[in-house]
């Protein structure tokens, strides 16, 4: 990997190494992409056969295949990062979500900024209210993945748990549903489900990353899951008037 660091100088991740656990991904891309723009030092984790996903990043970044649930993966990826950012996917039936959380809680530096990716459907303490509708589809997902054995919800659920249980420097971004576009800029935020400035359930992918980057610089996100909503929505602007 290349780094020149008169080229990132003044930037807020010079000098500074981010590792991104599933970064061959839709979201994994777009953060790679906002941290080389702030000057991280990259450090990527994806499947082998997915490697290849990455080619455009060229040298710019180091890439480390293997499953991200494979502690010895891990602890080889986030070896003197400054930050950790993890694409939380509940694939198979086999613990993988969990297992991708435990190896980053226990192999990270424990000062190292840990932000993880989920979906509104996880609740940190409770409060959060959804609508039937939403209940409904998370219910029936929930019950249909788990039949074909391909994804386990619950394990998603399950990796969260274990997050919010630790003294880590986390933060647990919880995702709208997703659309592709160009940016609309940084999404804004609450900390439970069913607050108006929500109700659109809509962000760009690409600001859901832009959201889980800028995270490890914004110390009012540490031990916080903040729902996110894209700010151009019409829910957002609404609030944005009061
Ligand atoms: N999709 C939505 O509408 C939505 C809504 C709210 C929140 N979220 C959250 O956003 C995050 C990203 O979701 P996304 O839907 O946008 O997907 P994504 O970015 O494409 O990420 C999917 C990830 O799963 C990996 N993966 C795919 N198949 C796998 C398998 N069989 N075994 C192991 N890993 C596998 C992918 O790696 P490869 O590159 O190796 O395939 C990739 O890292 C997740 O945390 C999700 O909970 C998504």
């Amino acid at each position: 990997m290349e780094s020149n660091h008169s080229e990132t100088a003044g930037l807020p991740g010079a000098g500074k190494r981010m590792c991104i656990v599933g970064a061959s991904g839709k979201l994994g891309r777009y953060m790679v992409q906002h941290a080389l723009d702030r000057g991280y030092e990259v450090v990527g984790v994806c499947r082998e056969q997915s490697v290849p996903k990455l080619a455009d990043f060229g040298d710019r970044i180091t890439v480390i295949g293997g499953a991200t649930d494979d502690r010895a993966v891990i602890a080889r990826a986030v070896e003197g990062c400054d930050a950790v950012l993890t694409v939380l996917v509940p694939w198979g039936v086999h613990g993988y979500a969990s297992g991708t959380a435990q190896a980053v809680l226990d192999q990270a530096r424990p000062d190292a900024r840990l932000v993880f990716s989920c979906g509104w459907h996880i609740s940190r303490d409770g409060r959060d209210v959804y609508t039937w509708r939403f209940k409904a589809l998370v219910a029936v997902l929930t019950k249909a993945a788990r039949l074909v054995r391909v994804v386990d919800v619950d394990d998603q659920v399950e990796a969260c748990r274990r997050i919010f249980a630790s003294d880590a420097r986390w933060t647990v971004v919880r995702g709208s549903d997703l659309e592709e576009g160009p940016s609309e800029g940084l999404p804004v935020w609450s900390r439970h489900i069913g607050d108006p400035v929500l109700a659109s359930n809509r962000t760009r992918r690409v600001d859901f990353a832009l959201f889980m980057v800028e995270a490890v610089t914004d110390d009012a996100l540490v031990q916080e899951a903040p729902a996110i909503v894209g700010r151009l929505t019409p829910s957002a602007l609404a609030h944005a008037r009061r």
